[in-house]
Protein backbone atom coordinates (compact mmCIF):
# COMPACT_ATOMS: atom_id res chain seq x y z
CA UNK A 1 0.00 0.00 0.00
CA UNK A 2 2.81 2.18 -0.31
CA UNK A 3 1.28 4.26 -2.95
CA UNK A 4 -2.31 4.15 -1.73
CA UNK A 5 -4.32 6.93 0.49
CA UNK A 6 -5.71 5.45 2.49
CA UNK A 7 -7.32 7.76 4.83
CA UNK A 8 -8.71 9.70 1.78
CA UNK A 9 -10.13 6.16 0.89
CA UNK A 10 -11.67 5.63 4.46
CA UNK A 11 -14.00 9.14 3.61
CA UNK A 12 -14.39 8.55 -0.05
CA UNK A 13 -16.33 4.95 0.58
CA UNK A 14 -19.13 6.00 2.86
CA UNK A 15 -19.82 9.20 0.32
CA UNK A 16 -19.26 6.48 -2.45
CA UNK A 17 -21.52 4.26 -0.73
CA UNK A 18 -24.40 7.13 -0.48
CA UNK A 19 -24.68 6.69 -4.17
CA UNK A 20 -24.25 3.45 -4.85
CA UNK A 21 -25.42 1.65 -1.57
CA UNK A 22 -28.54 3.15 -2.56
CA UNK A 23 -28.52 2.30 -6.19
CA UNK A 24 -28.13 -1.36 -5.55
CA UNK A 25 -32.02 -1.66 -4.21
CA UNK A 26 -33.09 -0.01 -7.42
CA UNK A 27 -33.58 -3.58 -9.44
CA UNK A 28 -36.89 -5.30 -10.45
CA UNK A 29 -38.08 -6.91 -7.46
CA UNK A 30 -41.48 -7.98 -9.13
CA UNK A 31 -40.47 -11.54 -9.93
CA UNK A 32 -40.38 -11.86 -5.68
CA UNK A 33 -42.72 -9.86 -3.53
CA UNK A 34 -44.81 -7.02 -3.93
CA UNK A 35 -42.70 -3.56 -4.45
CA UNK A 36 -43.13 -1.28 -1.04
CA UNK A 37 -41.64 1.69 -2.25
CA UNK A 38 -38.96 2.65 0.59
CA UNK A 39 -36.56 1.35 -1.79
CA UNK A 40 -36.49 4.43 -3.41
CA UNK A 41 -35.41 6.25 -0.33
CA UNK A 42 -32.12 8.09 -0.63
CA UNK A 43 -30.73 7.01 2.55
CA UNK A 44 -28.33 4.67 3.44
CA UNK A 45 -29.60 3.24 6.63
CA UNK A 46 -33.53 2.18 5.04
CA UNK A 47 -34.54 -1.03 6.30
CA UNK A 48 -34.41 -4.65 3.79
CA UNK A 49 -38.17 -4.96 2.11
CA UNK A 50 -40.32 -7.12 3.91
CA UNK A 51 -38.80 -11.04 3.41
CA UNK A 52 -41.25 -13.31 0.79
CA UNK A 53 -43.02 -16.15 2.24
CA UNK A 54 -41.07 -19.48 1.58
CA UNK A 55 -41.78 -21.30 -0.87
CA UNK A 56 -40.72 -24.13 -3.72
CA UNK A 57 -38.34 -23.03 -6.34
CA UNK A 58 -40.64 -24.19 -8.90
CA UNK A 59 -42.90 -21.29 -8.56
CA UNK A 60 -41.11 -18.69 -9.61
CA UNK A 61 -39.34 -17.64 -6.31
CA UNK A 62 -35.39 -18.56 -6.66
CA UNK A 63 -34.67 -20.54 -3.73
CA UNK A 64 -36.17 -23.73 -2.65
CA UNK A 65 -37.27 -24.87 1.13
CA UNK A 66 -33.62 -25.24 1.96
CA UNK A 67 -33.22 -21.40 2.13
CA UNK A 68 -30.41 -22.00 -1.08
CA UNK A 69 -30.83 -19.15 -3.19
CA UNK A 70 -28.72 -20.00 -6.51
CA UNK A 71 -28.12 -17.33 -8.48
CA UNK A 72 -29.58 -18.83 -11.59
CA UNK A 73 -32.53 -18.66 -10.52
CA UNK A 74 -32.71 -15.27 -10.17
CA UNK A 75 -31.39 -15.41 -14.12
CA UNK A 76 -27.14 -15.35 -13.59
CA UNK A 77 -25.95 -17.57 -17.03
CA UNK A 78 -22.75 -18.07 -15.77
CA UNK A 79 -20.74 -17.90 -19.27
CA UNK A 80 -18.33 -15.28 -18.38
CA UNK A 81 -19.43 -12.92 -21.15
CA UNK A 82 -22.50 -11.92 -20.04
CA UNK A 83 -23.38 -9.56 -17.29
CA UNK A 84 -24.78 -11.62 -14.02
CA UNK A 85 -24.93 -8.14 -11.69
CA UNK A 86 -28.63 -7.76 -11.62
CA UNK A 87 -29.00 -11.27 -11.42
CA UNK A 88 -26.55 -11.52 -8.26
CA UNK A 89 -28.38 -8.43 -6.20
CA UNK A 90 -31.73 -10.07 -7.05
CA UNK A 91 -30.57 -12.72 -4.88
CA UNK A 92 -28.87 -10.95 -2.28
CA UNK A 93 -32.09 -8.80 -2.19
CA UNK A 94 -34.45 -11.74 -1.79
CA UNK A 95 -31.78 -13.57 0.86
CA UNK A 96 -30.76 -10.96 3.02
CA UNK A 97 -34.42 -11.04 3.89
CA UNK A 98 -35.26 -14.18 4.41
CA UNK A 99 -36.13 -15.33 7.55
CA UNK A 100 -33.98 -17.99 8.11
CA UNK A 101 -30.71 -17.88 7.62
CA UNK A 102 -30.17 -18.26 4.20
CA UNK A 103 -27.48 -19.54 1.80
CA UNK A 104 -26.58 -17.27 -2.08
CA UNK A 105 -25.29 -20.17 -3.91
CA UNK A 106 -22.76 -19.63 -6.59
CA UNK A 107 -22.55 -22.78 -8.14
CA UNK A 108 -19.95 -24.64 -9.39
CA UNK A 109 -18.69 -25.24 -13.25
CA UNK A 110 -20.07 -21.70 -13.97
CA UNK A 111 -17.95 -17.80 -14.57
CA UNK A 112 -20.17 -14.72 -13.34
CA UNK A 113 -19.24 -11.75 -14.50
CA UNK A 114 -20.34 -9.05 -12.49
CA UNK A 115 -20.11 -5.02 -12.48
CA UNK A 116 -18.89 -2.99 -9.36
CA UNK A 117 -21.75 -3.65 -6.74
CA UNK A 118 -22.15 -2.91 -2.76
CA UNK A 119 -23.83 -5.59 -1.34
CA UNK A 120 -25.32 -3.84 1.68
CA UNK A 121 -27.36 -5.00 5.17
CA UNK A 122 -28.43 -4.99 7.22
CA UNK A 123 -29.73 -8.40 6.46
CA UNK A 124 -30.98 -11.29 8.52
CA UNK A 125 -28.22 -12.72 10.49
CA UNK A 126 -26.36 -16.04 9.25
CA UNK A 127 -26.30 -14.63 5.47
CA UNK A 128 -24.08 -17.47 3.70
CA UNK A 129 -22.45 -16.69 0.63
CA UNK A 130 -21.50 -20.02 -0.98
CA UNK A 131 -18.78 -19.08 -3.90
CA UNK A 132 -18.48 -22.40 -5.42
CA UNK A 133 -18.05 -20.93 -8.86
CA UNK A 134 -16.09 -18.29 -10.49
CA UNK A 135 -16.27 -14.43 -9.80
CA UNK A 136 -14.79 -12.32 -12.51
CA UNK A 137 -15.60 -8.47 -13.08
CA UNK A 138 -15.25 -6.75 -16.63
CA UNK A 139 -12.07 -7.10 -18.11
CA UNK A 140 -9.85 -4.05 -17.34
CA UNK A 141 -10.46 -0.03 -17.00
CA UNK A 142 -11.80 0.26 -20.71
CA UNK A 143 -14.42 -2.30 -20.12
CA UNK A 144 -15.44 -0.52 -16.30
CA UNK A 145 -18.46 1.44 -16.67
CA UNK A 146 -18.18 5.44 -16.01
CA UNK A 147 -21.30 4.93 -13.87
CA UNK A 148 -19.09 2.42 -11.68
CA UNK A 149 -16.53 3.26 -8.68
CA UNK A 150 -13.09 2.34 -9.68
CA UNK A 151 -12.04 1.80 -5.99
CA UNK A 152 -13.46 -1.24 -5.34
CA UNK A 153 -15.61 -4.35 -7.31
CA UNK A 154 -17.07 -6.42 -4.26
CA UNK A 155 -18.48 -4.49 -1.72
CA UNK A 156 -20.37 -6.32 1.46
CA UNK A 157 -21.43 -3.04 3.46
CA UNK A 158 -23.08 -2.68 6.88
CA UNK A 159 -23.48 -6.99 7.48
CA UNK A 160 -23.61 -8.45 10.91
CA UNK A 161 -22.73 -12.47 10.73
CA UNK A 162 -22.44 -13.50 7.49
CA UNK A 163 -20.01 -16.48 5.90
CA UNK A 164 -18.56 -15.74 2.49
CA UNK A 165 -17.18 -19.20 1.46
CA UNK A 166 -17.06 -22.10 -1.21
CA UNK A 167 -13.87 -23.26 -3.33
CA UNK A 168 -14.70 -20.93 -6.27
CA UNK A 169 -12.14 -18.45 -7.36
CA UNK A 170 -12.68 -14.68 -7.74
CA UNK A 171 -10.43 -13.38 -10.57
CA UNK A 172 -9.79 -10.18 -10.24
CA UNK A 173 -8.50 -9.99 -14.28
CA UNK A 174 -6.02 -7.03 -12.75
CA UNK A 175 -3.51 -7.47 -15.61
CA UNK A 176 -4.78 -3.83 -17.79
CA UNK A 177 -4.97 -2.28 -14.47
CA UNK A 178 -1.23 -2.90 -13.45
CA UNK A 179 -0.13 -1.83 -17.10
CA UNK A 180 -2.20 1.35 -16.48
CA UNK A 181 0.35 4.46 -17.23
CA UNK A 182 0.24 5.89 -14.16
CA UNK A 183 1.35 2.48 -12.29
CA UNK A 184 4.85 2.81 -10.97
CA UNK A 185 7.10 1.74 -13.83
CA UNK A 186 4.76 1.46 -16.19
CA UNK A 187 4.76 4.42 -18.19
CA UNK A 188 6.97 4.91 -21.34
CA UNK A 189 10.50 4.20 -20.96
CA UNK A 190 9.67 2.92 -17.20
CA UNK A 191 8.50 6.28 -15.48
CA UNK A 192 5.06 7.03 -13.47
CA UNK A 193 2.74 9.16 -15.98
CA UNK A 194 0.01 11.44 -14.22
CA UNK A 195 -3.56 10.54 -14.88
CA UNK A 196 -6.35 8.76 -13.52
CA UNK A 197 -4.61 5.85 -11.56
CA UNK A 198 -7.85 4.51 -9.44
CA UNK A 199 -7.72 0.80 -9.59
CA UNK A 200 -10.58 -1.42 -7.73
CA UNK A 201 -9.94 -3.30 -4.26
CA UNK A 202 -11.13 -6.95 -5.38
CA UNK A 203 -13.48 -7.57 -1.96
CA UNK A 204 -13.76 -4.88 0.47
CA UNK A 205 -16.11 -4.93 3.45
CA UNK A 206 -17.21 -2.18 5.36
CA UNK A 207 -19.13 -1.68 8.70
CA UNK A 208 -19.28 -4.80 9.05
CA UNK A 209 -19.21 -7.68 11.85
CA UNK A 210 -18.48 -11.18 13.05
CA UNK A 211 -17.79 -12.07 9.48
CA UNK A 212 -16.27 -15.44 8.57
CA UNK A 213 -14.19 -15.88 5.08
CA UNK A 214 -13.04 -19.21 4.38
CA UNK A 215 -11.51 -21.05 1.37
CA UNK A 216 -11.76 -18.74 -0.93
CA UNK A 217 -8.92 -18.24 -3.87
CA UNK A 218 -8.10 -14.30 -5.06
CA UNK A 219 -6.33 -13.97 -8.27
CA UNK A 220 -4.97 -11.46 -9.82
CA UNK A 221 -6.60 -8.46 -8.43
CA UNK A 222 -6.48 -5.37 -9.85
CA UNK A 223 -5.54 -3.73 -6.39
CA UNK A 224 -5.97 -4.50 -3.04
CA UNK A 225 -7.44 -8.47 -2.96
CA UNK A 226 -8.94 -7.90 0.15
CA UNK A 227 -9.95 -5.35 2.52
CA UNK A 228 -11.29 -4.42 5.64
CA UNK A 229 -12.68 -1.15 6.77
CA UNK A 230 -14.27 -0.01 10.23
CA UNK A 231 -15.08 -4.01 10.78
CA UNK A 232 -15.30 -5.79 14.00
CA UNK A 233 -14.40 -9.77 14.64
CA UNK A 234 -13.45 -11.08 11.45
CA UNK A 235 -12.19 -14.19 11.25
CA UNK A 236 -10.26 -15.62 7.92
CA UNK A 237 -9.56 -19.07 7.41
CA UNK A 238 -8.20 -20.73 4.47
CA UNK A 239 -7.44 -18.33 1.85
CA UNK A 240 -5.45 -18.36 -1.16
CA UNK A 241 -4.44 -14.71 -2.80
CA UNK A 242 -2.01 -15.30 -5.59
CA UNK A 243 -0.62 -11.98 -8.17
CA UNK A 244 2.38 -11.90 -9.49
CA UNK A 245 5.49 -10.12 -7.61
CA UNK A 246 5.34 -7.36 -10.25
CA UNK A 247 2.27 -6.41 -9.73
CA UNK A 248 1.91 -2.79 -8.42
CA UNK A 249 -0.20 -2.13 -4.95
CA UNK A 250 -1.56 -5.78 -4.76
CA UNK A 251 -2.09 -6.03 -1.06
CA UNK A 252 -3.52 -9.25 0.18
CA UNK A 253 -5.61 -8.31 3.18
CA UNK A 254 -5.50 -5.05 4.54
CA UNK A 255 -7.32 -3.87 7.58
CA UNK A 256 -8.40 -0.61 9.13
CA UNK A 257 -10.45 0.53 11.83
CA UNK A 258 -10.95 -2.81 12.52
CA UNK A 259 -10.63 -5.05 15.71
CA UNK A 260 -10.93 -8.30 16.34
CA UNK A 261 -9.37 -10.24 13.37
CA UNK A 262 -8.14 -13.24 13.04
CA UNK A 263 -6.28 -14.73 9.61
CA UNK A 264 -5.14 -18.29 10.06
CA UNK A 265 -3.85 -20.86 7.97
CA UNK A 266 -3.85 -18.94 4.70
CA UNK A 267 -1.10 -18.73 1.64
CA UNK A 268 -0.45 -15.24 -0.07
CA UNK A 269 2.26 -14.03 -2.60
CA UNK A 270 1.78 -10.51 -4.51
CA UNK A 271 2.87 -7.28 -5.23
CA UNK A 272 2.84 -5.47 -2.26
CA UNK A 273 2.43 -6.17 1.91
CA UNK A 274 0.95 -9.94 2.40
CA UNK A 275 -0.93 -8.38 5.09
CA UNK A 276 -1.11 -4.80 5.71
CA UNK A 277 -2.65 -3.14 9.24
CA UNK A 278 -3.77 0.22 9.20
CA UNK A 279 -4.73 2.95 11.78
CA UNK A 280 -7.29 2.12 14.28
CA UNK A 281 -6.89 -1.79 14.52
CA UNK A 282 -6.27 -3.85 17.73
CA UNK A 283 -6.83 -7.49 18.74
CA UNK A 284 -5.53 -8.80 15.63
CA UNK A 285 -4.28 -12.61 15.67
CA UNK A 286 -2.18 -14.13 12.67
CA UNK A 287 -1.35 -17.50 12.31
CA UNK A 288 0.29 -20.19 10.00
CA UNK A 289 0.34 -17.36 7.04
CA UNK A 290 2.80 -17.96 4.32
CA UNK A 291 3.69 -15.02 2.48
CA UNK A 292 5.98 -14.29 -0.86
CA UNK A 293 6.91 -12.94 -3.15
CA UNK A 294 5.74 -9.70 -1.33
CA UNK A 295 6.37 -7.02 1.03
CA UNK A 296 6.18 -9.22 4.14
CA UNK A 297 3.38 -8.19 6.75
CA UNK A 298 3.43 -4.27 7.70
CA UNK A 299 2.13 -2.43 10.29
CA UNK A 300 1.33 0.93 9.09
CA UNK A 301 2.24 2.95 7.31
CA UNK A 302 0.68 5.19 10.10
CA UNK A 303 0.50 8.79 11.81
CA UNK A 304 0.74 10.17 7.80
CA UNK A 305 -0.17 13.66 7.47
CA UNK A 306 0.17 14.31 10.78
CA UNK A 307 -2.92 12.13 11.15
CA UNK A 308 -2.87 10.25 14.99
CA UNK A 309 -2.86 6.10 14.71
CA UNK A 310 -3.30 3.84 16.90
CA UNK A 311 -2.06 0.55 16.49
CA UNK A 312 -1.78 -2.68 19.69
CA UNK A 313 -2.31 -5.95 20.42
CA UNK A 314 -1.29 -7.48 17.22
CA UNK A 315 0.37 -10.99 17.02
CA UNK A 316 1.65 -12.71 13.89
CA UNK A 317 2.91 -16.37 14.81
CA UNK A 318 3.56 -19.71 13.24
CA UNK A 319 4.30 -18.44 10.14
CA UNK A 320 6.74 -18.26 7.23
CA UNK A 321 7.90 -14.92 4.88
CA UNK A 322 9.72 -15.64 1.71
CA UNK A 323 11.78 -13.93 -1.22
CA UNK A 324 10.13 -10.66 0.20
CA UNK A 325 11.25 -7.12 0.49
CA UNK A 326 10.11 -6.98 3.83
CA UNK A 327 9.85 -9.76 6.72
CA UNK A 328 8.13 -7.91 9.86
CA UNK A 329 7.93 -4.23 9.45
CA UNK A 330 6.21 -1.28 11.28
CA UNK A 331 6.27 2.29 9.71
CA UNK A 332 5.36 5.28 10.52
CA UNK A 333 5.68 8.67 9.57
CA UNK A 334 7.27 11.92 10.59
CA UNK A 335 4.42 14.00 12.21
CA UNK A 336 2.14 11.98 13.22
CA UNK A 337 1.00 10.77 16.71
CA UNK A 338 -0.89 8.12 18.48
CA UNK A 339 1.18 4.94 19.27
CA UNK A 340 1.96 1.47 18.10
CA UNK A 341 2.32 -0.91 20.84
CA UNK A 342 1.94 -4.88 22.36
CA UNK A 343 3.34 -6.39 19.31
CA UNK A 344 4.24 -9.59 19.09
CA UNK A 345 6.29 -11.94 16.49
CA UNK A 346 6.73 -15.14 16.63
CA UNK A 347 8.33 -18.38 15.69
CA UNK A 348 8.59 -16.77 12.11
CA UNK A 349 10.38 -18.10 9.58
CA UNK A 350 12.30 -15.76 7.15
CA UNK A 351 13.67 -17.44 3.30
CA UNK A 352 15.58 -15.09 1.84
CA UNK A 353 14.06 -11.77 3.07
CA UNK A 354 15.62 -8.68 2.42
CA UNK A 355 14.40 -6.66 5.74
CA UNK A 356 13.30 -9.24 8.38
CA UNK A 357 13.14 -7.29 10.84
CA UNK A 358 12.66 -3.39 10.56
CA UNK A 359 11.06 -0.49 12.56
CA UNK A 360 11.16 2.83 10.56
CA UNK A 361 9.64 5.83 11.77
CA UNK A 362 11.11 7.68 9.02
CA UNK A 363 8.76 6.13 6.59
CA UNK A 364 8.31 8.33 3.41
CA UNK A 365 8.22 8.15 -0.11
CA UNK A 366 9.94 10.73 -1.62
CA UNK A 367 13.36 10.74 0.54
CA UNK A 368 13.02 14.35 0.52
CA UNK A 369 10.15 14.46 3.94
CA UNK A 370 11.08 17.04 6.60
CA UNK A 371 12.45 16.57 9.75
CA UNK A 372 9.47 17.04 12.13
CA UNK A 373 8.97 16.23 16.13
CA UNK A 374 6.00 14.47 16.68
CA UNK A 375 5.49 10.84 16.21
CA UNK A 376 4.00 8.02 16.85
CA UNK A 377 5.36 6.42 19.19
CA UNK A 378 6.56 2.56 19.04
CA UNK A 379 6.14 0.77 22.33
CA UNK A 380 6.49 -2.90 23.65
CA UNK A 381 7.66 -4.90 20.41
CA UNK A 382 8.85 -8.74 20.98
CA UNK A 383 10.25 -10.70 18.90
CA UNK A 384 10.60 -14.14 19.12
CA UNK A 385 11.73 -17.20 17.56
CA UNK A 386 12.66 -15.49 13.83
CA UNK A 387 14.81 -17.75 11.85
CA UNK A 388 16.31 -18.02 8.66
CA UNK A 389 17.91 -16.22 6.00
CA UNK A 390 18.20 -12.62 4.42
CA UNK A 391 19.10 -11.12 1.22
CA UNK A 392 22.37 -9.50 2.27
CA UNK A 393 21.10 -6.48 0.27
CA UNK A 394 20.21 -4.89 3.47
CA UNK A 395 20.94 -4.89 7.15
CA UNK A 396 19.33 -8.18 8.72
CA UNK A 397 17.57 -5.67 11.57
CA UNK A 398 16.68 -2.10 11.09
CA UNK A 399 15.34 0.02 13.55
CA UNK A 400 15.63 3.49 13.26
CA UNK A 401 13.43 5.18 15.22
CA UNK A 402 12.40 9.12 16.13
CA UNK A 403 14.66 11.57 17.59
CA UNK A 404 11.95 12.82 19.85
CA UNK A 405 10.29 9.39 20.49
CA UNK A 406 12.71 6.78 20.60
CA UNK A 407 11.20 3.20 20.20
CA UNK A 408 10.85 1.54 23.80
CA UNK A 409 10.72 -1.98 24.74
CA UNK A 410 11.73 -3.85 21.94
CA UNK A 411 12.93 -7.53 22.77
CA UNK A 412 14.52 -9.66 20.71
CA UNK A 413 14.81 -13.54 21.60
CA UNK A 414 16.07 -16.39 19.39
CA UNK A 415 16.60 -14.58 16.39
CA UNK A 416 19.28 -16.39 14.19
CA UNK A 417 19.05 -14.98 10.57
CA UNK A 418 21.65 -15.86 8.24
CA UNK A 419 22.87 -14.56 4.71
CA UNK A 420 21.12 -16.25 2.22
CA UNK A 421 24.30 -16.30 0.12
CA UNK A 422 27.71 -14.51 0.44
CA UNK A 423 28.74 -12.98 3.78
CA UNK A 424 26.98 -10.01 5.11
CA UNK A 425 28.69 -6.66 5.64
CA UNK A 426 25.56 -4.87 7.08
CA UNK A 427 25.08 -5.09 10.96
CA UNK A 428 22.14 -4.86 12.66
CA UNK A 429 21.12 -1.14 12.70
CA UNK A 430 19.77 1.00 15.71
CA UNK A 431 18.54 5.04 16.17
CA UNK A 432 17.46 6.03 18.91
CA UNK A 433 15.88 2.21 19.83
CA UNK A 434 15.49 0.98 23.53
CA UNK A 435 15.73 -2.58 24.70
CA UNK A 436 17.00 -5.92 25.16
CA UNK A 437 18.31 -9.03 23.69
CA UNK A 438 17.57 -12.10 25.80
CA UNK A 439 19.16 -14.45 24.30
CA UNK A 440 22.31 -13.89 22.05
CA UNK A 441 20.76 -13.34 18.77
CA UNK A 442 22.51 -13.97 15.44
CA UNK A 443 24.03 -11.74 13.89
CA UNK A 444 24.58 -10.28 17.58
CA UNK A 445 22.74 -6.82 18.25
CA UNK A 446 24.90 -4.67 20.65
CA UNK A 447 23.18 -1.34 19.63
CA UNK A 448 19.87 -1.45 21.54
CA UNK A 449 20.00 0.98 24.37
CA UNK A 450 19.05 0.23 28.07
CA UNK A 451 15.98 1.74 30.08
CA UNK A 452 13.79 4.46 28.78
CA UNK A 453 14.64 7.62 27.67
CA UNK A 454 13.59 11.03 29.62
CA UNK A 455 11.62 12.30 26.70
CA UNK A 456 9.52 9.68 26.59
CA UNK A 457 7.73 10.11 30.03
CA UNK A 458 7.11 13.47 29.86
CA UNK A 459 5.62 13.10 26.76
CA UNK A 460 1.78 12.36 26.51
CA UNK A 461 1.02 12.98 22.52
CA UNK A 462 1.16 8.81 22.17
CA UNK A 463 -1.72 7.87 24.49
CA UNK A 464 -4.06 5.97 22.55
C1 LIG B 1 -39.23 -7.09 -14.31
O1 LIG B 1 -39.45 -8.49 -14.30
C2 LIG B 1 -40.65 -8.86 -14.97
C3 LIG B 1 -40.89 -10.35 -14.73
O2 LIG B 1 -39.67 -11.07 -14.77
C4 LIG B 1 -40.50 -8.51 -16.45
O3 LIG B 1 -41.70 -8.86 -17.16
C5 LIG B 1 -40.25 -7.02 -16.58
O4 LIG B 1 -40.01 -6.67 -17.93
C6 LIG B 1 -39.06 -6.61 -15.74
N1 LIG B 1 -38.92 -5.18 -15.73
C7 LIG B 1 -37.75 -4.58 -15.89
C8 LIG B 1 -37.77 -3.09 -15.83
O5 LIG B 1 -36.70 -5.19 -16.05
C1 LIG C 1 -31.86 -26.67 -2.27
O1 LIG C 1 -30.82 -26.40 -3.22
C2 LIG C 1 -29.55 -26.90 -2.84
C3 LIG C 1 -28.53 -26.46 -3.89
O2 LIG C 1 -28.96 -26.73 -5.17
C4 LIG C 1 -29.61 -28.42 -2.71
O3 LIG C 1 -28.35 -28.91 -2.28
C5 LIG C 1 -30.66 -28.77 -1.67
O4 LIG C 1 -30.78 -30.18 -1.60
C6 LIG C 1 -32.00 -28.17 -2.05
N1 LIG C 1 -32.96 -28.45 -0.98
C7 LIG C 1 -34.21 -28.83 -1.25
C8 LIG C 1 -35.07 -29.15 -0.07
O5 LIG C 1 -34.61 -28.93 -2.40
C1 LIG D 1 11.85 7.26 -24.33
O1 LIG D 1 13.17 6.86 -24.72
C2 LIG D 1 13.46 7.12 -26.09
C3 LIG D 1 14.82 6.51 -26.42
O2 LIG D 1 15.72 6.78 -25.37
C4 LIG D 1 13.41 8.62 -26.33
O3 LIG D 1 13.67 8.90 -27.69
C5 LIG D 1 12.02 9.13 -25.96
O4 LIG D 1 11.98 10.55 -26.07
C6 LIG D 1 11.68 8.75 -24.53
N1 LIG D 1 10.30 9.13 -24.28
C7 LIG D 1 9.93 9.79 -23.18
C8 LIG D 1 8.48 10.13 -23.07
O5 LIG D 1 10.73 10.10 -22.29
C1 LIG E 1 -21.41 -10.04 16.88
O1 LIG E 1 -21.64 -11.25 17.54
C2 LIG E 1 -21.60 -11.14 18.95
C3 LIG E 1 -21.70 -12.52 19.52
O2 LIG E 1 -22.69 -13.26 18.89
C4 LIG E 1 -22.74 -10.23 19.40
O3 LIG E 1 -22.70 -10.08 20.80
C5 LIG E 1 -22.57 -8.89 18.75
O4 LIG E 1 -23.66 -8.06 19.08
C6 LIG E 1 -22.46 -9.00 17.25
N1 LIG E 1 -22.11 -7.72 16.69
C7 LIG E 1 -23.01 -6.91 16.17
C8 LIG E 1 -22.51 -5.60 15.66
O5 LIG E 1 -24.17 -7.20 16.08
C1 LIG F 1 -1.17 -24.12 7.80
O1 LIG F 1 -1.75 -23.62 6.61
C2 LIG F 1 -1.55 -24.49 5.51
C3 LIG F 1 -2.02 -23.76 4.26
O2 LIG F 1 -3.32 -23.32 4.37
C4 LIG F 1 -2.29 -25.79 5.76
O3 LIG F 1 -2.09 -26.66 4.68
C5 LIG F 1 -1.73 -26.43 7.04
O4 LIG F 1 -2.46 -27.57 7.36
C6 LIG F 1 -1.82 -25.42 8.18
N1 LIG F 1 -1.12 -25.98 9.34
C7 LIG F 1 -1.72 -26.15 10.50
C8 LIG F 1 -0.87 -26.68 11.60
O5 LIG F 1 -2.90 -25.89 10.66
C1 LIG G 1 -5.40 -9.35 22.39
O1 LIG G 1 -6.09 -9.85 21.26
C2 LIG G 1 -6.54 -11.18 21.43
C3 LIG G 1 -7.19 -11.60 20.12
O2 LIG G 1 -6.24 -11.56 19.10
C4 LIG G 1 -7.53 -11.27 22.57
O3 LIG G 1 -7.91 -12.61 22.77
C5 LIG G 1 -6.85 -10.74 23.83
O4 LIG G 1 -7.80 -10.71 24.87
C6 LIG G 1 -6.32 -9.34 23.60
N1 LIG G 1 -5.55 -8.92 24.76
C7 LIG G 1 -5.82 -7.83 25.42
C8 LIG G 1 -4.94 -7.51 26.56
O5 LIG G 1 -6.75 -7.09 25.12
C1 LIG H 1 16.56 14.10 9.88
O1 LIG H 1 17.02 13.44 11.02
C2 LIG H 1 17.88 12.33 10.77
C3 LIG H 1 18.16 11.66 12.08
O2 LIG H 1 18.55 12.59 13.04
C4 LIG H 1 19.14 12.83 10.08
O3 LIG H 1 19.97 11.74 9.76
C5 LIG H 1 18.73 13.54 8.80
O4 LIG H 1 19.88 14.09 8.19
C6 LIG H 1 17.73 14.64 9.07
N1 LIG H 1 17.23 15.13 7.81
C7 LIG H 1 17.08 16.42 7.55
C8 LIG H 1 16.51 16.76 6.21
O5 LIG H 1 17.35 17.29 8.38
C1 LIG I 1 8.11 -4.82 27.69
O1 LIG I 1 7.56 -5.77 26.74
C2 LIG I 1 7.36 -7.03 27.31
C3 LIG I 1 6.89 -7.97 26.20
O2 LIG I 1 6.55 -7.30 25.05
C4 LIG I 1 6.33 -6.91 28.43
O3 LIG I 1 6.14 -8.17 29.02
C5 LIG I 1 6.83 -5.91 29.49
O4 LIG I 1 5.84 -5.70 30.45
C6 LIG I 1 7.17 -4.58 28.83
N1 LIG I 1 7.79 -3.72 29.83
C7 LIG I 1 7.43 -2.47 29.94
C8 LIG I 1 8.18 -1.68 30.96
O5 LIG I 1 6.55 -1.96 29.27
Amino acid sequence: MEHSRLSLLVFGISFICFFLCTQARWHNHTKHHKHNNNHRSPTISEPPTPPPEPADPSDGSGYNSSGVFDVRNFGAIGDGIIDDTDAFKMAWDAACNQVDPAVILVPYGFDFMIQSTIFSGPCKEGLVFQVDGNLMPPDGPDSWPQKNSRRQWLVFYRINEMSLQGGGVIYGRGEKWWDLPCKPHKGINGTTMPGPCDSPTAIRFFMSSNLTLNGLKIKNSPQFNLRFDNCKNVHVESIHITAPASSPNTDGIHIENTNGVGIYNSVISNGDDCVSIGSGCFDVDIENITCGPGHGISIGSLGNHNSRACVSNITVRDSVIRVSDNGVRIKTWQGGSGAVSGITFSNIHMDNVRNPIIIDQFYCLTKRCANQTSAVSVSEILYENIKGTYNIRSSPMHFACSDSLPCTNITLSDVELLPAEGYSVLDPYCWNAYGVSQTLTIPPVSCLMEGIPGSILNNDMHYC
